[in-house]
């Protein structure tokens, strides 16, 4: 029998309205004075981080802030908001946003008690202590990263993307709320919500898929499927919302379990190299690895259609293919780019980007199908239309 491994936040409480409850939850983390809230300006405008400081100076705790995140940061600018926030007395951090605020906040806590840059960071189980205890509050339902160990930075001089992988980068708390992503723009309702489908896909297919993450990653993909679209065109319907915002947690379980894999490490160089937000990166991806994977995964993506609600039972070769064609439909209903050339991309950057995909050893070892450069740089081109 196979062993299994899983590990999460300390505490996740979700719901419409549920950041209202902040306080209460906070208190069960011991007794706090201060805390640093961390986010981005669009949060101010809105009057959200106002919203929240009222809540925590009614509870006895002072706040200080810092809207400074850069989307997709690099390890230069981390440090630089590090630096910022260095000397603020804070017994928590709480971080309100998208993938790029929470990854920020995971790595601030343990920057905080660990004497390492961060690239001495980079990589798996390299932090000693664990950080100040962090509370991830996300806006967008995409990279399930309240509730992963993971962090990813970008290092533009080498023009890619890593991750740092520790167990003390998991939250205390985490707030599902999905009035907080009620406003978010339709683009990104469409790239980030293919960035949840694709954890929850490539966990499914992962070679260390197992019985944990089999369960989040088809209850993942279930919500998913459900409410991708409506989300899309009706971004102020709450039950999509939720649908999404949950299942984006459940896809960052199933990954934290088994693992993303080569639609992943195909992706990271793009994002490095030309900036493609990595939910349009993954969407781009997707199709082709899995025709790539196709015939290893037959099985599992019949399973896959099942949980999508598409019409099954034809055999499994047509279910299989029935998945793959409505990733497709997605993205063009979505309007999810397609084309790498529309980032400034050419064919003759494959040879670099598949070099760069094919040391993403950490994720393309997960993949079903062991890919070759050749194979890898087929991929990427058939991202040139
Ligand atoms: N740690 C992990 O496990 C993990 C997993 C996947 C991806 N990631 C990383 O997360 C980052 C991407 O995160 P993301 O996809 O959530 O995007 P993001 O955090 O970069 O946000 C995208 C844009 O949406 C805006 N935004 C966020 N919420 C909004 C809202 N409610 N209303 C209006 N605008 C809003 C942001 O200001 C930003 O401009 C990347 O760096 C990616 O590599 C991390
Ligand atoms: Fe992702």
């Amino acid at each position: 029998m196979k062993q299994y491994f899983f590990q999460t936040a300390g505490s996740i409480i979700a719901g419409c309205g549920s950041l209202e409850r902040i306080v209460e939850h906070l208190q069960r983390l011991g007794s706090l004075e201060s805390v640093l809230l961390v986010s981005q300006p669009f949060l101010q405008s809105s009057g959200t981080l106002d919203e929240v400081t009222n809540l925590l100076k009614s509870g006895g705790i002072a706040v200080h802030w810092n809207t400074d995140v850069q989307p997709e940061p690099t390890i230069a600018q981390l440090e630089e908001l590090y630096n910022a926030i260095a000397e603020i007395p804070c017994d928590a951090i709480i971080g309100i946003g998208g993938g790029s605020v929470l990854d920020v906040v995971k790595l601030l806590s343990v920057m905080k008690t660990n004497n390492l840059s961060v690239r001495e960071m980079l990589g798996t189980d390299l932090i000693p202590n664990p950080g100040i205890p962090t509370v991830l509050i996300p806006t967008t339902s995409g990279t399930g990263s309240e509730v992963t160990p993971n962090a990813i930075v970008t290092l533009p001089e080498e023009e890619l993307k890593i991750g740092v992988v520790s167990r003390y980068l998991l939250p205390a708390l985490v707030i599902l709320d999905p009035l907080l992503t009620l406003g978010l723009p339709r683009d990104i309702t469409a790239s980030t919500g293919m960035d949840a489908y694709t954890h929850a896909l490539e966990s499914f297919i992962s070679n260390k898929a197992n019985r944990f993450s089999d369960m989040f990653a088809l209850e993942s993909i279930r919500n998913i499927s459900a409410s991708i679209l409506q989300a899309y065109h009706h971004g102020e319907d709450r039950k999509a919302r939720e649908d999404m915002l949950i299942g984006s947690m459940y896809g960052g379980m199933a990954l934290t379990c088994a693992g993303t894999a080569a639609v992943h490490a195909l992706a990271y160089p793009i994002g490095g190299k030309f900036h493609v937000p990595h939910g349009v990166a993954n969407s781009m991806l997707l199709p082709h690895v899995m025709e790539f994977n196709f015939d290893a995964i037959v099985d599992r993506l019949a399973l896959v259609a099942g949980a999508m609600g598409l019409q099954t039972g034809a055999g499994k070769q047509r279910d299989a293919e029935q998945v793959i064609e409505q990733i497709r439909l997605w993205t063009q209903e979505m309007s999810i780019p397609q084309d790498l050339a529309l980032f400034g991309a050419t064919r003759e950057d494959i040879p670099e980007l598949s070099l760069a995909a094919s040391q993403v050893t950490r994720l393309m070892g997960n993949n079903p199908k062991v890919m070759t450069l050749d194979d890898i740089g087929a991929v990427y081109g058939k991202l040139f239309h």
